[in-house]
């Protein structure tokens, strides 16, 4: 099963994908995730990435298609997958299709995981992001067993670089000019489907399933 994730920043993309990958038995591969595991390991591309990314913008398509193409080429998304953050531009969309296409392949579900910008707001000044495995939480709604502690590794959480209010508005912004025109181009495709992101993460969850079945 090869399932794309849309939604603004926040939407619980990220969230939703973990609970999928476990399910389904698929990796989840996060493009944000692969950014800041190389930010953190000093790597030219995350040097690279980090200067879009602080600013809220998007890292550019070439920095982008090459790594995800790659890594659904290995023998563990043979089975399938779920894509988290990307595609988030129309010419990804295009290259991921232009790539599958070489194969053979298709995405079977794009799941929008819709949730207006004044919830966005409210749920990014509460998530806490592990320093070490990158877990993510919220002080409200996915709450650590231990304050400020990572309930997998034990790690310190803090509040992301690019949670911080300007940059989450600037986030948004980017999203509605970059990335939710993909919602027409996977509608025209016959693949998309929308869930409720503003209700709680295990009814969000069971309403993804009912779509991708048991
Ligand atoms: P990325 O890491 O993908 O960030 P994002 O899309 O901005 O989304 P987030 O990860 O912030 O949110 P999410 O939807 O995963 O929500 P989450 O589940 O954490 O990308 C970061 C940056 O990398 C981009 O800005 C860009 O610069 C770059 N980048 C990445 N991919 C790229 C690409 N393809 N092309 C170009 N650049 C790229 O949930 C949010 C919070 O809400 C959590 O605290 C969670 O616990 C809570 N929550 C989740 N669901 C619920 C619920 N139902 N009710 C209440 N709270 C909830
Ligand atoms: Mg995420």
């Amino acid at each position: 099963m090869k399932i794309i994730m849309l939604g603004a920043p926040g939407a619980g993309k990220g969230t939703q994908a973990k609970k999928i990958a476990a399910k389904y038995n698929i990796p989840h591969i996060s493009t944000g995730d692969i950014f800041r595991a190389n930010i953190k390991n000093g790597t030219e591309l995350g040097k690279k990435a980090k200067t879009y990314m602080d600013q809220g913008l998007l890292v550019p398509d070439e920095l982008v298609v090459d790594l995800v193409v790659d890594r659904l080429n290995q023998d563990d998304c043979k089975e399938g997958y779920v894509l988290d953050g990307f595609p988030r531009t129309i010419p990804q969309a295009e290259a991921l299709d232009g790539a599958l296409g070489k194969l053979g392949q298709k995405v079977d579900f794009a799941i929008d995981v819709d949730v207006p910008d004044e919830n966005i707001i409210h749920r990014m000044g509460g998530r806490r992001a592990c320093v070490g495995c990158g877990a993510t939480y919220h002080l409200e709604h996915a709450p650590t067993k231990v304050e400020g502690i990572c309930d997998m590794c034990g790690q310190e959480l803090i509040l992301r670089d690019d949670d911080k209010p300007e940059t989450v508005k600037k986030r948004l912004g980017v999203y509605h000019e970059q990335t939710k025109p993909l919602i027409n181009y996977y509608t025209t495709a016959g693949i998309l489907k929308t869930v409720d992101g503003t209700v709680d993460i295990e009814d969000v969850f069971q309403a993804i399933v009912n779509i991708l079945g048991e």
